[in-house]
C-alpha cells in the first residue's frame, strides 16, 4: 500500500497506488434540502445510457428515502457494521478506512450483495422513523423524520473500485477525474462491485461485464453540466470543477460551497475514498445520523446554511443551481443578482437573488372567478 493525503480526513492513508490528483476534479453539490424525489434525474440517466438489456436493474442515478431507502438494499448499514461500531464523542475519521481495515491479502473491505439486493430500486420511499402522536406539533429537528438522498458514483480521488480490480482496467481520468472502465478489457471479475462501498459499480449479466456513471464526460468536455443536473426539476444540483482546500478559489461555486461557506459535505467521508459529491445536509433530520453519514461539519453546516438569508454571496452561489446547463467556472454576485460564468469568462447566466413573488386578486372580476395565491 502506498502514502496518499486524503484531505477531507486530514490526515496520510493506505491505498493501493500512489496517489496522482487529475488536472481538475469533477464534482456535484446536491442541496437535499430541496430535493422531491421526483426521479426525473434517475430517468435521465437511465433513458439516455442505460436503456439496454442487461441493465434493468442498473441506476446509475438512484434517489432513495433515508433512513430506510437503499440501492442496493442495505448497501451503507452493512458497510458500516462492518467497518464497526463508531464512537461519536471522537472524529468520524478516527478509525480505519476502509483501505486500512481491509483483510489480509485484499486491498479494501467491502462485500458483494446478493441479486435480491437489487430487485426493489426504490424500497423504503417515503417511509419515515416513525408515526406522529396525534395532535403533536412538529419541532427542529424534527421527532419523525426522512429525507431523500440522490445518489451518483462520486468519482473518487481514492477510488476503491479502481484500486480492487486485478486487471487494472478502471482507470481515472487525468483531465477532469471522471472514473472510467475500459470495458474492452474488463473481465467480469466484479471485484469493483465488491470494493465499491457506494454500490455504484453494476454488473451486466448479459455483456458480462460491469458499468458506472460515466460522470456524462461528452457533455463535461463540451463545457455542460450532466445530464441528471440539467434535468433536475427540484434544482438541487450543481455541477462542476472543485480543487483541494489548500489551493480553494472562493470565485469557483464548488469550492466557495465546500472549502469556504463549508455548506456541502462528502457522502461517508470516512471510508476514505474522498468522494466528490457533496451534500449539503438536511436542516430537520437529527444531527447524530447527519454525523454519520456526512461527518462533523454537519452542525456548522446546517446554521450556515439556515442563515442564508443574511448572507447574499451564499445564497447567489445557491441560486445558481439549475439556472443554466453550462459548467460554471466561476461566480460573483452583483447587486440583487447572481451572475455565474464559463471557463473563458464570459457570462453564461444571471439570476435574480429574490424570485418575483406576486400576490393575486382573490377575486378576478374581469374573468368573474375566485383564485388562490400562488407564488
Ligand atoms: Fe468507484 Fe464507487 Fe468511488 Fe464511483 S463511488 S469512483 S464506483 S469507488
Ligand atoms: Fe448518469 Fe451522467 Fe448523472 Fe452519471 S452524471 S448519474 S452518467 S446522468
Ligand atoms: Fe475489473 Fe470489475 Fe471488470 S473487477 S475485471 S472492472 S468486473
Amino acid at each position: 500500500m502506498a502514502k496518499v493525503f486524503n484531505w477531507q480526513l486530514g490526515r496520510e492513508m493506505d491505498y493501493p497506488y500512489e496517489g496522482t490528483r487529475p488536472k481538475r476534479q469533477f464534482a456535484m453539490v446536491f442541496d437535499t434540502n430541496k430535493c422531491i424525489a421526483c426521479q426525473t434525474c434517475t430517468v435521465a440517466c437511465k433513458t439516455t445510457w442505460t436503456p439496454g438489456r442487461g441493465q434493468e436493474y442498473m441506476y446509475w442515478n438512484n434517489v432513495e428515502t433515508k433512513p430506510y431507502g437503499y440501492y442496493p438494499l442495505g448497501w451503507d448499514v452493512n458497510i458500516l457494521e462492518k467497518l464497526g461500531v463508531q464512537d461519536q464523542s471522537k472524529p468520524v475519521y478516527a478509525g480505519k478506512t476502509l483501505f486500512e481495515a481491509a483483510p489480509p491479502g485484499e486491498p479494501v473491505l467491502g462485500y458483494l450483495p446478493d441479486d435480491a439486493d437489487y430487485a426493489n430500486p426504490n424500497v423504503g420511499e417515503d417511509d419515515s422513523t416513525g408515526l406522529m402522536p396525534q395532535g403533536a406539533y412538529l419541532t427542529m429537528p424534527h421527532m419523525q423524520w426522512m429525507f431523500y438522498l440522490a445518489r451518483i458514483c462520486n468519482h473518487c480521488t481514492y477510488p476503491a473500485c479502481l484500486g480492487s480490480c486485478p486487471r487494472q482496467v478502471i482507470y481515472k481520468r487525468p483531465e477532469d477525474g471522471i472514473v472510467l472502465i475500459d470495458q474492452t478489457r474488463c473481465r467480469g471479475y466484479r471485484e469493483c462491485v465488491k470494493g465499491c462501498p457506494y454500490k455504484k459499480v453494476y454488473f451486466n449479466p448479459i455483456t458480462r461485464v460491469s458499468e458506472k456513471c460515466i460522470g456524462c464526460y461528452p457533455a463535461v468536455e463540451g463545457g455542460r453540466q450532466s445530464q441528471c443536473t440539467v434535468t433536475c426539476i427540484g434544482k438541487i444540483r450543481l455541477n462542476g470543477f472543485i480543487t483541494t482546500p489548500d489551493r480553494a478559489d472562493e470565485h469557483n461555486p464548488m469550492d466557495y460551497l465546500v472549502h469556504v461557506a463549508k455548506v456541502a459535505l462528502p457522502l461517508y467521508p470516512q471510508f476514505g475514498l474522498e468522494p466528490n459529491v457533496y451534500y449539503i445536509p438536511p436542516i430537520h433530520v437529527p444531527p447524530p445520523y447527519l454525523i454519520q453519514m456526512f461527518g462533523h461539519g454537519v452542525p456548522q453546516a446546517i446554521e450556515t446554511y439556515k442563515r442564508v438569508r443574511d448572507d447574499k454571496r451564499l445564497l447567489g452561489a445557491l441560486m445558481l443551481f439549475g439556472s443554466t446547463p453550462e459548467i460554471l467556472h466561476r461566480f460573483r454576485v452583483s447587486g440583487d443578482h447572481a451572475i455565474g460564468y464559463d471557463e473563458k469568462g464570459g457570462e453564461a447566466i444571471r439570476v435574480p437573488l429574490t424570485e418575483p413573488f406576486q400576490i393575486r386578486a382573490f377575486f378576478d372580476e374581469a374573468r368573474k372567478v375566485y383564485r388562490h395565491n400562488v407564488t
